[in-house]
């Protein structure tokens, strides 16, 4: 799902696209809050193309999602 649906912005290898680069290294470098990650997730940014999903994923799965993307995500 998340190469799928984030990747069609974020870039299939989450490198960045339309929206921002979403790999470990980018997000460190960028250095946001854990939380700020999944409040953009589960809430979309208002004013920017990056939508809400909390129609689809709960908050802890937007919370999974951060934690396997500080990891580094798989290839
Ligand atoms: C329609 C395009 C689109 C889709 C689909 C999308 N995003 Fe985004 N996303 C964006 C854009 C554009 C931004 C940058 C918003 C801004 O300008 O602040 C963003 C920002 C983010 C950020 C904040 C990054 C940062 O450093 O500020 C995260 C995290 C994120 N997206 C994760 C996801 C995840 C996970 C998914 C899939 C569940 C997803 N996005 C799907 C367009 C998208």
């Amino acid at each position: 799902m998340v190469r799928q649906d984030c990747g069609s912005c974020h870039g299939m290898t989450l490198n960045g696209g339309l929206g921002p680069a979403l790999t470990a290294k980018a997000l460190k470098e960028r250095d946001l809050p854990k939380e700020a990650l999944v409040a953009t997730i589960y809430g979309g940014r208002p004013g920017t193309p990056m939508p809400p999903w909390h129609r689809f994923l709960s908050e802890p799965e937007a919370e999974w999602i951060v934690d396997r993307l500080l990891e580094g995500f798989p290839e």
